[in-house]
């Protein structure tokens, strides 16, 4: 019996958490990490997450000759006037944990009532060695809690309570995240165009 190669799909993002959740948003498919295959630099990001995102999927592709997928994500919170944003990753300062971040943004509402409305925006890239490219996006409303709640997920997980669940993103089992996340979404949408990209039926 033949057994068909399932193709191979490159997940270039440097932040664990997030690469284990975009792997397996794609089980049809031979997932790689970017670690070990070559070594990239990424230019440092700017403001727009579409572009974010097509530039890291594009500059991996090439430097691995492989199709590459990645995201640039944030979370928006209502009371701060859309921030982190596109900067979630560097909130609070340099040399902050995913722990030191959060704390800074409880720090930051800590006189703002709830709800402090937010929400996590995902927008998703995929680009072949050869330069071509698509996108889409997704987001995921909510609100902020007053502490931290919750070991799962990374990031500000622990401090986001999605809208219609009492419980935090972090205590949410990894179907329940990829189910309702900004990012389970925009892979959802960008799902077609990568197997269109690769020559496959969606
Ligand atoms: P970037 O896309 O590499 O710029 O990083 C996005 C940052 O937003 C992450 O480092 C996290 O701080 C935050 N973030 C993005 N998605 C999530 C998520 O699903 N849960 C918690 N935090 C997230």
């Amino acid at each position: 019996m033949s057994r068909v190669a399932r193709p191979r799909l490159v997940v270039a993002s440097q932040n664990p958490g997030k690469a284990r959740e975009i792997g397996r948003l794609f089980p049809d498919y031979e997932v790689l990490s970017l670690a070990g295959l070559a070594p990239v630099d990424f230019p440092e990001e700017g403001g727009d997450y579409a572009e974010n995102a097509r530039t890291k999927a594009l500059v991996a592709a090439r430097a691995t000759g492989l199709p590459c997928v990645a995201d640039d994500s944030g979370l928006e919170v209502e009371a701060l006037g859309g921030a982190p944003g596109p900067y979630s990753a560097r909130y609070g300062g340099p040399g902050l944990d995913d722990r030191g971040r959060y704390e800074a943004l409880l720090g930051a509402l800590r006189d703002v009532a709830p709800p402090r409305r937010a929400r996590f925006v995902c927008h998703a890239a995929v680009a072949t060695p050869d330069g071509r490219s698509a996108l889409a996006e997704g987001a995921c409303r909510g609100e902020i809690l007053e502490s931290a709640h919750g070991e799962g997920g990374f990031g500000y997980d622990p401090v986001f309570r999605p809208e219609g669940h009492q419980r935090s993103m972090a205590e949410l089992s990894r179907e329940e995240k990829d189910a309702l996340s900004h990012r389970g979404r925009a892979f959802e949408a960008l799902r077609r165009e990568v197997a269109a990209l690769l020559g496959r039926d969606g």
